[in-house]
């Protein structure tokens, strides 16, 4: 039997309002910050201006590169790195969505090592650990602030690369759920099926064992519970609250635990679509879901009843399908088209789409069902609709 692994380095600071007290964590990194964030409204946000607040009390000089765009690419990053060489950053903030924060990863990991960032795709290839990162989320989706994970964009085919590597962990993940009360609901709903989808996926992962599996079945359920009210309501700080904790703790699973093939299949629609991370893997989540059912109906049982459903007596693979099914119902209240048709996808692009996803070697050994070329051609095609 295989050696089970947890790995979790980071430390994290979580509540409502804790980034006004964020001035005793970050006091010891340095004199000069780069911070990181997207070129939108992020940009400007209240809680840049407490951050500079906060940095300059403790005497800490802030600069700040707001170029970051949704998936980031390589060039982004140098450009990043050239500004914080050029103000003599010590650390690094990033702050916002995955974007900026997975940006903020490979620019703190490129200020300690040479070459080319293509170079670094896949697993370990950062050779030295990177200048101390400290991320805050404004989202609740990625995770990104508690995994050694950044997906950038570049490569001889302008692919979505994830990079791995236990050298990109942050340092302190500073996760405040009054930060996201302002995201307005189509990016609510977006991240927050990514997080569904990191704690669904994670839970069935090859490499999934009992801690990550703990907190893959709770991310579930509070993600399941509380994304809706989050949409409705944005300030509803109950619900707020909650999806942050679900992404959170969704992250601290799929760091160990790996994830699979509505990932693999959500980069290629990004890379060739654009279409949003989280918007990808809703629109996947359910037919993966049925395809890897098969194989571990009873785990797919047990997530059904961490989302509330009354499977009992129910057979695994029917209460399996259920759970599929409850997801289809989730997204159709969501502010989310409800298929790649409507989501703009070009049906003649599948078979494209499922040869860029079958070349993602490390997300498919982590997905529970083995896979061939059609499989995946099967599961885009299912994501169409009728
Ligand atoms: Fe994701």
């Amino acid at each position: 039997m295989a050696a089970n692994t947890y790995r979790f380095p980071v430390q994290v600071v979580f509540g409502e309002g804790c980034l006004k007290e964020a001035g005793a964590f970050v006091k010891n990194f340095g004199k000069s910050a780069l911070l990181v964030t997207g070129s939108g409204p992020t940009s400007k946000c209240t809680a840049v201006d407490t951050l500079n607040d906060i940095l300059a009390g403790e005497g800490v000089g802030v600069h700040h590169f707001a170029e970051v765009e949704a998936d980031p690419s390589v060039e982004t990053v140098e450009k990043g790195v050239a500004f914080a060489g050029d103000n003599g950053c010590d650390f690094v903030i990033g702050l916002g969505g995955g974007s900026p924060l997975d940006a903020a990863k490979i620019i703190a990991a490129r200020l300690t090592n040479e070459g080319d960032i293509a170079s670094w795709e896949g697993i370990g290839r950062i050779p030295r650990r990177s200048r101390p990162l400290i991320c805050i989320p404004t989202t609740s989706g990625t995770g990104s602030e508690v995994t050694w994970v950044a997906v950038i964009t570049g490569g001889k085919r302008r692919q979505k690369m994830s990079i791995v590597s236990q050298n990109l962990y942050p340092v302190l993940a500073i996760i405040d759920p009054e930060l996201t009360y302002s995201m307005p609901p189509d990016l609510t709903a977006a991240a927050g099926m990514d997080a569904l989808t990191h704690a669904i996926e994670s839970y069935v992962a090859r490499r999934a064992w009992e801690p990550t599996r703990a907190l893959s079945l709770r991310a579930t359920q509070l993600a399941y519970a509380n994304l809706e009210r989050a949409c409705t309501d944005g300030s509803d700080s109950e619900s707020r609250h909650n999806m942050a904790l679900a992404s959170f703790m969704a992250g601290m699973a799929f760091t160990s635990a790996g994830l699979g093939l509505t990932h693999a299949l959500a980069h290629a629609l990004g890379s060739h679509f654009g279409i949003s991370h989280g918007k990808a893997n809703a629109l996947l989540l359910s037919h993966v879901i049925r395809f890897n059912l098969e194989v571990c109906p009873e785990l797919y049982r047990e997530l059904a009843v961490a989302m509330g459903l009354n499977v009992a007596g129910i057979p695994a693979p029917r209460a399996a399908g259920e759970a599929a099914r409850a997801v289809e119902e989730l997204l159709s209240v969501l502010p989310i088209p409800s298929d790649l048709e409507e989501a703009g996808v070009a049906r003649a692009s599948v078979e494209t789409l499922a040869a860029e996803a079958f070349l993602n070697t490390r997300l498919r050994s982590s997905n529970p069902r083995d896979t061939v070329l059609e499989d995946l051609v099967q599961v885009l095609r299912n994501s169409f609709g009728n």
